[in-house]
């Protein structure tokens, strides 16, 4: 399938990203949402988005000017998505709503159009119910900042056909993105899953008292994080133990100790949220920077840290 025609569904945080990204590469698309407050707003941080690639030189001041126009913005569905040859849905994660959108799509989209999520919390399963089509229902779930990390999940629910896993994979490549195609249905995907089990530990650190949330952070960045954008887990237990067997037999007596010591809550209890809340409000870059701020400074690192995993995979 040639896709050229793109529509966005939803213009919040994700819906201008994916837009930005669309345009940045020279494909046309309607962005709708629910009010023309909330697309003017979405325009000018596509415009921000797309300023920041051209100080960072993966855009010229032209193509920003050009790529701007690439984009219509509409607060009907119907008309967002009636000649769109995929369109990408960032509403809200709530079931209702997904299954009011993805109704509302599926009857207005061609036959043949692709219909991806960015749905980060529900399953492809409960949302393509809502379709008459379902085959071609396909989740694309990108990671934030998604117009600069490259990586995008892909999967399916039962009812999603092979051929739009694949036109989905071969599209995300097309664009850049690096793909990872679920063979199976879980919950938070594979990236949620491991920051959600590093994010259960590194509360329980807190809430023990063993460290605080400054240093918790300052030993992620500075300890295994520092090595993590170009040594996955298993790379890392293959290299710690100088060869993957070597490492499960070695450490089996110390990860059994770790393990069993290890929290399995399956919610945050209210006394460590409360504990990080505060300490995380006290961190000096917390307290001494706006949100804006720190993500433009997030933003930076990360075209830095670009430049160096692009060489380090090399
Ligand atoms: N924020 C993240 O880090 C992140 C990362 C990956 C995926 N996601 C997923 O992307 C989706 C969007 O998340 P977000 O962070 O952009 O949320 P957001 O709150 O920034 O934006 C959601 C947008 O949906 C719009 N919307 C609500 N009802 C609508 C309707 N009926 N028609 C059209 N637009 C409607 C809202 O007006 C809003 O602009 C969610 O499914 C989320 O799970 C989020």
């Amino acid at each position: 399938m040639d896709i050229q025609k793109i529509a966005c569904v939803g213009a919040g945080l994700i819906g201008s990203d994916w837009t930005t990204l669309f345009i940045s590469k020279g494909y046309r698309v309607t962005l709708q949402d629910i009010s023309e407050e909330i697309l003017e707003n979405a325009l000018s941080v596509i415009r921000s988005n797309l300023l920041f690639h051209e100080k960072n030189g993966f855009i010229t001041p032209e193509a920003v000017e050009q790529a701007l126009k690439r984009i219509d913005t509409t607060t009907c569905l119907e008309t967002a998505v009636g000649d769109a040859d995929y369109i990408q849905e960032s509403v809200f994660d709530d079931l209702a709503l997904k299954h009011r959108v993805f109704k509302a799509i599926d009857a207005a989209a061609r036959k043949d159009a692709i219909i991806a999520s960015s749905a980060s919390g529900l399953l492809m399963t409960d949302i393509q119910k809502a379709a008459a089509l379902p085959g071609r229902c396909v989740m694309v779930h990108p990671i934030l900042p998604a117009h600069l990390i490259p990586l995008v999940e892909i999967g399916g629910g039962p009812a999603t056909s092979p051929q739009s896993l694949d036109i989905a994979d071969r599209f995300m490549k097309k664009l850049g993105k690096t793909t990872v195609v679920l063979k199976k249905e879980v919950p938070g995907y594979i990236v949620n899953r491991l920051q959600a089990a590093v994010l259960r530990e590194a509360m329980d650190l807190v809430e023990k008292g063993v460290a605080t949330a400054e240093d918790v952070d300052t030993a992620f960045c500075k300890g295994c994080g520092l090595r993590d954008p170009f040594i996955g887990p298993f790379m890392r237990a293959h290299l710690a133990g100088d060869n993957i067997e070597r490492f499960f037999k070695n450490y089996d007596q110390s990860y059994r100790y770790r393990l069993e010591s290890m929290e399995t809550w399956t919610s945050f209890p209210p006394s460590a949220i409360d504990a990080v809340v505060k300490e995380v409000n006290k961190m000096p870059m917390v307290a001494n920077k706006s949100i804006d701020e720190l993500k433009a400074w997030r933003n930076d690192k990360l075209v830095q840290l670009l430049e160096v995993t692009r060489e380090g995979q090399n």
